[in-house]
């Protein structure tokens, strides 16, 4: 099987390299994203391997199918970006890596928490710079808060035995709620007005788009600090940038956002960036902004690609596929 990795940096390629020990796949590792631009480079590819920011639309689909590709392999849990319906129906199943860590996700957004409200960014800058001041750098307790979980699958799971950890509350809103000892389901509206911390863990679909808009961010806590390790597109940005300006929320930190494709995986230092809502959002002193990343731990990265590489496995032997997005 020839696999095309699209989309692939140092640490996916020495991952894969060592997964595919055990494989022997003839892997083309290519830097750029799967797009219509770049779908062409899938000419005698068995299988295609995109990452969260490719855009496999119809048209990309017509170039894998026309090029002789057989499977999409995702190597991300989300498959927001991927017209599966449209794949499956041309005979391109789409498979992809349900779970890797969700520890490494659950643990990001909780990194970016805790350094949000004890404001370790800024105490960082300073303490390089031999500033010792604490003024200004008053955080507030997580103990005895209101977390609210949106979305009680596996990350937002991992997230809440952190949440209990540090004696919070936890509300939780899913339309599929679980069996969670110690957690109290509610509806989304009043999981906003209750929480201290709103934390996204679900998965962009159809239906939630801009689930966190002015109306919903006007019924948050104007206190409240809202993370997003999920997808960008679940926050409407310009909706909570006037939030931000205008102190209605307490804060947010951001490892996902909704015109992240070609800016973030990228060094843009050299030229800065076009898109001004990042731009602004980057500059408030209470907004944290991550790269996509709250999946890059070693461990994260072998399970993906061992993963990957397995889902390809069952493929070439026409088993079931365990991981088919449907
Ligand atoms: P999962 O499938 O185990 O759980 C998702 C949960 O969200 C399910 O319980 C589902 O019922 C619920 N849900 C669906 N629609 C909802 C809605 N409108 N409101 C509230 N809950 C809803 O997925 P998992 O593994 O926990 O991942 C969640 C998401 O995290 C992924 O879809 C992906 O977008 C994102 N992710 C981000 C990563 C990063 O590096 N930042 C890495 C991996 C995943």
């Amino acid at each position: 099987m020839k696999i095309a990795l699209f989309d692939t940096k140092s640490y996916d390629r020495l991952h894969f390299d060592e997964a595919n020990r055990k494989y022997g796949y003839d892997i083309v590792y290519y830097d750029a994203s799967l797009n219509r631009d770049t779908a062409i480079l899938a000419k005698g590819a068995d299988v295609v391997c995109p990452f969260v920011n490719c855009t496999v639309d119809r048209n990309v689909v017509d170039v894998l199918k026309q090029e002789g590709v057989k499977l999409i392999a995702m190597r991300s849990a989300g498959f927001n970006n991927v017209d599966y319906r449209y794949a499956l129906s041309n005979g391109i199943p789409v498979v992809r890596v349900p779970a890797y860590s969700p520890h490494a996700v659950a643990e990001h957004s909780f990194a970016l928490l805790l350094a949000l409200v004890r404001k370790l960014t800024h105490a960082y800058v300073r303490t390089r710079e031999f500033n010792f001041s604490l003024s200004g750098l008053v955080g507030i307790d997580l103990y005895g808060k209101t977390m609210g979980i949106v979305g009680t699958g596996k990350i937002g799971r991992a997230a809440i035995d952190i949440a209990k950890g540090f004696g919070m509350r936890v509300l939780a809103y899913d339309p599929y709620p679980a069996e969670i000892s110690g957690v109290e389901y509610t509806d989304l509206d009043t999981l906003l007005r209750e929480s201290d911390v709103v934390s996204l863990y679900c998965p962009l679909t159809n239906d939630n788009r801009h689930m966190i808009n002015a109306r919903t961010l006007s019924d948050m806590k104007d206190t409240a600090y809202i993370i997003n390790t999920s997808r960008g597109a679940l926050i409407d940005s310009d909706a909570l940038l006037e939030a931000l300006k205008e102190k209605r929320i307490g804060g947010a930190a951001l490892d996902v956002y909704e015109e992240e494709a070609g800016i973030f995986y990228t060094d843009q230092s050299d030229e800065g960036i076009a898109d001004d809502t990042l731009a602004r959002l980057i500059s408030m002193p209470n907004v944290i902004i991550t790269s996509h990343q709250g999946y890059l731990t070693k461990e994260a990265l072998s399970a993906i690609s061992e993963t990957t590489l397995s889902n390809v496995k069952e493929f070439e032997e026409g088993k079931v596929l365990t991981n088919q997005v449907k």
